[in-house]
């Protein structure tokens, strides 16, 4: 159907000004709200004094993070990688609350908790402890140990500085690699037997469950070389591969090169790499048994990449089968998202939102430009976000995110969260349950649909609230001011077979029946704002009609959320 006809057919019925009828449509609307409870009841608040562990689960291919017994979005921050000392945090909370998100991803630094060995100082996780619950704030911890952007920086002088007892890796050519190898059981004790001492220390010291989850290390793998080519390494690389992953992956049993070919050295380093990740996590678990993940520095999502530019061995996704297999105590990998186009961001969304990996979202730059990807995110049924480097120590990583992060950096990225915020455990719940949708505006602002099975949604974006672009009058205009750079997107729930929840910044969203040859023309039944209230109950506000809806669903930077109710005649 036609922009046209579209917009004829909904004047014709919804033109007339008869408040009546308006107000007959809002009671028969009222009366309807029983049937959305479902979808609304779990709602609780954000922190609470909850017995049950955190936990993931997973049903119809669909997971959720559960906190409290409910599924739980994270609305996340996190700080700048030198931010977790006592000092700093001051002037992380304020970053925290302008942004509106309701946890904070913070390392905690082998090299802080266990500066001697044996010798443990858990006096800064203690502090963000207390002052995480002060400020109504869960936390996500990321455990800087032997890899933290694929070297050893953040290991303790003991450890970094004795590469007899911890080998560094060697590369093809015998020279020194900067990064540590994943093959000594040395480095795999140490490592793990600080982690374990963290995860028993938090056992004790959270019963409250202000930590939800656990990154483990911090982006693997090795940049410059594929893998260790020590005597060690290459003696191992001789070997079979091992019978778990050859099964798993149902190849026939051979060496790495037999079994993997020219990916082979790729594969053993992974291989090695999420098998020493997997036992450092597994080992935590057994403690304290926190959902558990990795997050993964980036390689192209399409094209062929040579793996001594990325971080080969990485939870990288051309290698993401043998994670699995490697490390099943990693519940995702998560990717963390830097691209500057829309068209890398749309590829590695779509590399990480797999039926074994849910797409968690754990850092994306902070530049205004990446805060719309929050709605084709959530979209794919993600469980977080996170923008990276919120916090006022002064510290900005341009060109990968914002020059300055102030005020007008946060204002985009707290513009989501003030959508989803009051409605997160509402949202998160839609999420696992029903199907969702999202997208978010491309480079070049063409025009989206979204097939929502009997209807498609039609998204746009530059348009003004009222009128179509493409009237010959509308030439002189100019696009709506705040939308010159793409800022749009629209998340989209079904709530019932003909009716949805919609919302979104900078988009226009028309519906259209999926079918062509029907007879039948689609109209609003019913449009109406509203919101959710603390309980999850949702409260009616107003019904959109006439201009409002004459020509699409338009959002601006107003935070609005819809029902919305579709029907034929
Ligand atoms: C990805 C890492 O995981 C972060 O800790 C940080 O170093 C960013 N890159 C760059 O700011």
């Amino acid at each position: 159907m036609s922009e046209r006809r579209y917009s004829g057919a909904a004047k014709r019925w919804f033109g007339r000004k008869d408040g009546i009828a308006l107000l007959i449509a809002a009671a028969f609307f009222l009366s309807g709200c029983d049937a959305r409870k479902d979808a609304t009841q779990s709602a609780m608040p954000v922190v609470q004094n909850a017995a049950e562990i955190p936990y993931i689960a997973h049903k119809d291919g669909h997971y959720a993070l559960m906190v409290g017994g409910a599924p739980y979005l994270i609305l996340g921050a996190q700080a700048n990688n030198s931010s977790n000392y006592p000092a700093e945090l001051s002037k992380v909370w304020p970053a925290v609350q302008m942004l509106g998100a309701n946890t904070l991803e913070i390392p905690v630094a082998w090299e802080q908790i266990e500066p001697t060995e044996g010798k443990f100082d858990f006096s800064y996780v203690d502090t963000l402890l207390r002052q995480a619950r002060r400020h109504q704030v869960h936390l996500v911890l990321l455990w800087f140990g032997t890899w933290k952007n694929t070297g050893p920086n953040y290991a303790p002088a003991w450890v970094k500085l004795d590469n007899k007892r911890f080998p560094r890796m060697i590369g093809a050519k015998g020279e020194k690699i900067y990064a540590l190898s994943p093959l000594y059981p040395s480095t795999l004790d140490a490592d793990r037997t600080a982690f374990v001492a963290l995860m028993s220390h938090l056992k004790s010291a959270d019963p409250q469950r202000t930590v939800l989850m656990m990154q483990v290390e911090n982006e693997t793998g090795t940049y410059g070389t594929v893998r260790d080519y020590s005597p060690a390494a290459q003696k191992l690389f001789g070997e079979t591969v091992p019978q778990d992953l050859v099964e798993g992956l149902r190849k026939e049993p051979g060496t790495w090169k037999q079994v993997f070919g020219k990916d082979a050295d790729e594969s053993f380093h992974a291989w090695n790499i999420a098998r020493f990740v997997d036992q450092v996590a597994k080992a935590g678990q057994a403690v304290y048994p926190l959902p558990m993940y990795v997050n993964a520095a980036l390689r192209d999502p399409d094209n062929y990449q040579d793996p001594r530019t990325y971080a080969a061995g990485g939870p990288t996704w051309n290698v993401l089968d043998i994670w699995k297999i490697a490390a099943p105590s990693i519940f995702t990998a998560a990717p963390d998202i830097y691209g500057h186009t829309y068209e890398d961001v749309s590829g590695q969304i779509r590399r990480y939102h797999r039926p074994d990996n849910p797409l968690v979202v754990v850092e994306i730059g902070n530049a205004p430009s990446f805060a719309r990807y929050f709605f084709a995110i959530l979209g794919d049924q993600g469980l977080g976000f996170s923008p990276f480097g919120m916090d006022f120590t002064g510290y900005s990583n341009y060109p990968l995110g914002a020059l300055t992060v102030d005020a007008k950096t946060i204002a985009p990225f707290a513009l989501d969260y003030r959508i989803i915020g009051p409605m997160m455990r509402v949202w998160a719940k839609l999420s696992f349950d029903k199907p969702v949708w999202g997208v978010s505006e491309p480079d070049n602002h063409a025009t989206q649909t979204i097939d929502l099975g009997r209807w498609t949604a039609k998204v746009e974006y530059q348009q003004w609230q009222f009128g179509f672009s493409t009237s010959p009058k509308d030439k002189s205009r100019t696009i709506p001011p705040g939308t010159e750079n793409p800022s749009g997107g629209v998340l989209i729930a079904r709530l019932g077979p003909d009716e949805f929840l919609v919302t979104g910044l900078h988009a226009r969203v028309s519906f259209q029946l999926t079918a062509t040859n029907s007879a039948l023309r689609p109209i609003f039944d019913k449009v109406v704002e509203g919101h959710y209230d603390d309980q999850g109950k949702w409260v009616f506000e107003r019904i959109w009609n006439g201009d409002e809806t004459d020509y699409g669903l338009n959002f601006t930077s107003a935070p609005q959320v819809l029902h919305v109710k579709l029907a034929t005649y």
